[in-house]
């Protein structure tokens, strides 16, 4: 006999859970529900939305042990589809999700809006009608260097980031960001020493001297070129199809908020968003509709400085009715820990991908059920750093019936109770 299939509502990890909250929800139709709960609360907004591009995106999902230790088996998932039936429906949604965003704002708050060419001028025109033309901060030109090579008009190069803040209270804090003085970009300027030793570069303008010392931060303007895209081999990349560089993310949250504030992210994707709050110490606030999503960001959050004691909240509309699955695993209590076994799992989906036994499992948690909650004490996540699962997580003997959940490579999640050994 296998381990029990049973439904649980949400996912919740045991410990500091204010640090962050990841909902699997669709906009706008949770807009009343973020409303009811967070509305004021948000220090700062990112969003990274469709883009209106016309496409399908992917998610390159690594098959198992081995698939993660040698880059084969993949799996190809559908991720999200950018496809509108014309360009006033894509309009309405973005209306209704910035105006939720607003809402979500305390009044000393900003929001970030990254969007690219196709649809940029009419965000510009959305965002001065919902926050206020009265309350643009910056266009930041992100440019990069990947991407296509357009032969019939000059290659598209760079994204834009719409920064407005909520009120004229908005907190802003440039000094939070220095970036390295660049050798290129001041050559231009005459070289000295100071009296004390000091190097500079420096220019002479009406008259007037300006210096630069060689070891004084300087802060970035409104074009950012020194943050590259991610490259395809880049250790961050989780095979979500647009996903962004952690380090775009930590200046905007860095200068954005401080130590503590909630972060919100409504097309949070991959969690990048997530990870750079965590980072920093922020809390955050992320939100998405697709299962797989929200997977890769349990992922990301349990090798995060926040997720490792799973400080992080998933409120996940998991699937209810019966399970097709055959799940293998077992308790043993000792006196102030409880040994989980996962030995064996069966997906009738998996086996018609060809896919066999564990290596359709992605992530397992070993927890407890408390009324419809799950909550997670110990974690096993494939990474290519560790490509086998753990066949055994320990946890504390606290309040609550031992559960496993598991995440099978679709992003889907089934919680079990395992059969007790005593
Ligand atoms: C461009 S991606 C975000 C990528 C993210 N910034 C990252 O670094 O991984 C947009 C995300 O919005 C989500 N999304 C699209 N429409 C949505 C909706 N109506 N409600 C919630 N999420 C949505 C998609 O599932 C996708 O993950």
């Amino acid at each position: 006999m296998g381990a029990t299939y049973i439904h649980c509502g949400a996912e919740r990890h045991l410990g500091r859970e204010s640090m962050g909250m990841v909902m699997q929800r669709a906009l706008p139709a949770c807009a009343e529900e973020l409303r009811a709960r967070y509305a004021g609360a948000v220090q700062t907004v990112y969003l990274d939305p469709p883009f209106n591009t016309g496409k399908r995106f992917e998610m390159k999902a690594r098959i198992g042990e081995k698939g993660y230790r040698t880059g084969s088996p993949t799996l190809s998932l559908p991720a999200y589809e950018d496809l509108w039936p014309d360009r006033e429906a894509y309009l309405a949604m973005m209306r209704e999700t910035l105006t939720l965003a607003r809402d979500l704002l305390k009044k000393e708050g900003t929001l970030f809006l990254h969007i690219d060419c196709r649809m940029h001028a009419h965000m510009r025109l959305l965002m001065d009608e919902v926050f206020g033309e009265h309350n643009f901060l910056n266009e930041i030109i992100w440019s990069y260097q990947s991407g296509g090579r357009a032969r019939t008009y000059f290659p598209r190069k760079h994204d834009v980031i719409l920064f407005y803040a909520k009120s004229r209270a908005y907190y802003f804090n440039l000094r939070a960001v220095p970036i390295a003085r660049s050798e290129a970009r001041s050559n231009h300027m005459k070289r000295g020493v100071d009296a004390d030793g000091r190097t500079y570069r420096s220019i002479v303008s009406a008259g007037k001297e300006y210096r630069y010392y060689d070891d004084e931060p300087t802060y970035p303007g409104d074009v950012w070129d020194d943050v590259s895209h991610l490259q395809q081999k880049d250790p961050q990349r989780t095979g979500y199809d647009t996903q962004k560089p952690v380090r775009l993310l930590e200046r905007i949250v860095a200068c954005a908020t401080q130590e503590g504030d909630l972060v919100c992210d409504l097309f949070a994707g991959s969690g990048t968003t997530a990870v750079a709050a965590a980072n920093l110490g922020r809390r955050f606030l992320c939100v998405d509709q697709n299962p797989l999503a929200v997977a890769v960001m349990g992922k990301r959050l349990s090798q995060t400085a926040a997720g490792r004691p799973m400080g992080v909240c998933f409120d996940v509309e998991a699937p209810c009715g019966a399970d097709d699955c055959t799940v293998e695993a077992e308790v043993f209590p000792a006196i102030t820990s409880y040994t989980v076994r996962l030995i064996g799992f069966d997906s009738p989906k998996a086996r018609r991908a060809g896919i066999e036994g564990l290596d359709a499992v992605d992530q397992w948690y070993a927890g407890f059920v408390q009324g419809d909650a799950f909550r997670s004490c110990a974690a096993s996540v494939r990474t290519v750093g560790t490509p086998a699962l753990k066949p055994a997580l320990e946890m504390p003997v606290c309040g609550g019936e031992p559960c496993i959940m598991i995440v099978d490579i679709w992003g889907n999640r089934r919680f079990y109770l395992p059969k007790r050994r005593y």
